[in-house]
């Protein structure tokens, strides 16, 4: 069956300017050449450091920012190249959660226009179905009737959270890009938001990009997960094969900062990662993790690892599997 989603060879460079007039003076590589794809009803968890790539990536895919390079289809029909006009459809189908609920609602709207509003500017139903509408997208995601009239701040956080998936929800969507929808919240309301997101993938049989900075967020709500690192991924598996045995060092580190014990994990080393993550105006040449990788070989400066299947369904971009699969933990001991 086509994916939902698929992303081949996606590029976003930003270019850098001096001063106002002058021309570009260089890049910034956010996204440097990343594929994907994602079924229906299927989460992808996209993991990374800051300033990797995450929100670029999500952003890009949805169209917000023009790619640079690559291709973005949607349910097989390439969205890539078009214009304001045609990408109209795809601007329902697609839908984006945001970190911070507070930020991302009009504090001048009600909680009741905030949601309706994509339905006003689709020019979708009439006022009393619009209102209907609302009402019922309230109670679906768990928050009072009389909440309508309320306005933002008048909620917290986890409520507003809320608010913002009514609204991402009001069109009917296919995929949507949660951009760290959890990061700013309370452990307790975030297990309670994620199963809120898994509740409804279930019942509307959504698409999940999910986007978040560590790999504890992401382990219940993804069915894969992609790791990026400096505008790349660097592993891509089911969820499983990746808490188990992740074979790029830099998911391994990422691991050893998840705090729950896993049985899997048991005798792991910790895996500490010194310094900071390199300029993506300025990469290291070769595999851009050599820099901080504690196994780096003399061609990990030279020769940039292609991202291969390296067991079936199981992708890493590293030199240390090229002569068959070793676990990073087995290559240090
Ligand atoms: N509009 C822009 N113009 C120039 N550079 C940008 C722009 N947006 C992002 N960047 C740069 O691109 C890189 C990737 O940024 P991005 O926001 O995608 O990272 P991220 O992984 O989402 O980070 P975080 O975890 O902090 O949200 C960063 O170096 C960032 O400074
Ligand atoms: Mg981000």
């Amino acid at each position: 069956m086509t994916p939902l989603l698929e992303v081949d060879g996606l590029k976003k460079h930003f270019p850098i300017r001096k001063g106002f007039f002058s021309r570009a003076s260089g890049s910034v590589y956010a996204v440097d050449g990343v594929s994907f794809s994602i079924g229906r009803g299927e989460t992808l968890g996209l993991v990374g450091e800051s300033g990797c790539g995450k929100s670029t990536v999500g952003r890009t895919v949805l169209r917000l920012l023009e790619p640079t390079q690559g291709t973005i289809k949607v349910a097989g029909q390439d969205i890539t190249q078009l214009d304001s006009q045609d990408l109209l459809p795809y601007r329902r189908r697609l839908q984006m959660i945001y970190q911070d609920p507070y930020a991302s609602l009009n504090p001048r709207m009600t909680a009741g226009e905030i949601v309706g509003e994509p339905l006003l500017v689709h020019d979708l139903g009439a006022p009393e179905e619009r209102k209907e509408r609302v009402a019922a997208l309230f109670e679906r995601v768990g928050l009072r009737p009389e909440a309508v009239n309320a306005y933002p701040h008048e909620f917290s956080g986890g409520q507003r959270q809320r608010i913002g998936i009514a609204r991402a929800l009001s069109l009917k969507p296919e995929l949507i890009v949660g951009d760290e929808p959890v990061s700013a919240l309370d452990v307790s309301i975030q297990a309670q938001i994620i199963n809120l997101l898994m509740d409804l993938q279930d019942e509307f049989k959504l698409s999940y990009l999910f986007v978040a900075h560590d790999l504890a967020v992401v382990e219940h709500i993804s069915h894969r997960v992609a790791v990026m690192y400096l505008g790349r991924i660097v592993e891509m598996t089911d969820k499983r094969s990746l808490f188990e045995m992740p074979l790029h060092p830099y998911s391994e580190a990422l691991l050893s900062a998840v705090p729950i014990p896993k049985s899997s994990a048991r005798g792991r080393k910790r895996v500490i990662l010194t310094g900071d993550v390199p300029s993506p105006i300025n990469p290291p040449s070769g595999c851009h993790f050599h820099t901080r990788c504690p196994y780096a070989m003399p061609r990990c400066k030279t020769e940039v690892p292609a991202l291969r299947e390296v067991i079936p369904g199981h992708l890493a971009s590293c030199h240390l599997h090229d002569g068959g699969v070793r676990s990073p933990l087995a290559a240090a001991s």
